[in-house]
């Protein structure tokens, strides 16, 4: 069966990544975290002085680029390849709340996008990927067969991190959860490099009111019909 190229963009926690690795994994796909990459130089950029509450250094940033090596490793024990900076797996590391207070502004910086977006596009020379992101259907694979762009109401987004968040601190407010998903979507939204935006050519899905199994078979249908060749949307 011929094999396609899969873009999934949207906003975040618009759940992309639990569709995504579903599909790569339900195809036989690989699923690349096109976030975890922005996440592990943002980890970089931490643990070497290049940005804190108080300073970011962007000149040390772009000419430490050479330095900061990434790849991705999959053992049959995870559930999704995990992500390596510098030999070491810093999966976890990355998932904090310090590092997604930082991720933004690295994320910004045209040098650090054209790195990682090279490096995506090696990812996908084979076709058989499902890459999910903000800008993989607009700049990483403008040729992708099937872009999906993902999208929920922000309080649906906000109630949703809530619970996520509830389960393991009880303090957290729901007023403060919206409030960082609403600037997030904003500083996502209005960069001036490869800002959030939707293809002209993706298939927008509002999932505020699915679950996540009928989401996973909307998806699912549409990349069938694209594996084989119906364009028909
Ligand atoms: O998907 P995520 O929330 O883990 O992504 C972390 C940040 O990285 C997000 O705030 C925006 C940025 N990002 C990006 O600019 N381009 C991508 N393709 C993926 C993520």
């Amino acid at each position: 069966m011929r094999k396609i190229t899969i873009a999934i963009d949207g906003y975040s926690s618009t759940g992309k990544s639990t569709v995504a690795k579903q599909l790569a994994d339900y195809l036989g796909y690989v699923y690349v975290d096109s976030g975890a990459m922005y996440r592990a130089v943002t980890l970089f950029a931490m643990q070497n002085e290049i940005i804190s509450k108080d300073n970011f250094d962007e000149e040390k940033l772009k000419n430490s680029l050479d330095s900061i090596n990434l790849s991705f490793k999959k053992k049959e024990e995870w559930n999704k390849a995990h992500i390596f900076l510098n030999g070491e797996d810093v999966e976890s590391q990355i998932r904090n709340l310090e590092v997604s207070e930082f991720v933004s502004p690295i994320a910004t910086i045209h040098e650090v996008r054209v790195k990682l977006v090279a490096q995506q596009q090696k990812m996908g020379l084979e076709k058989g990927v499902v890459m999910d992101g903000r800008d993989i259907g607009t700049v990483v694979f403008p040729d992708a067969e099937l872009k999906i762009f993902m999208n929920a109401s922000a309080q649906e987004r906000a109630q949703r991190r809530y619970k996520e968040l509830l389960e393991c601190d009880n303090s957290v407010q729901y007023s403060d959860v919206l409030k960082n998903i609403q600037e997030r979507d904003y500083m996502d939204t209005t960069r001036a490099d490869s800002p959030l935006l939707k293809a002209k050519d993706a298939i927008e899905i509002d999932n505020s009111e699915m679950n996540l199994e009928d989401q996973f078979h909307t998806v699912l249908q549409l990349a069938k019909d694209r594996i084989a060749g119906r364009l028909l949307y």
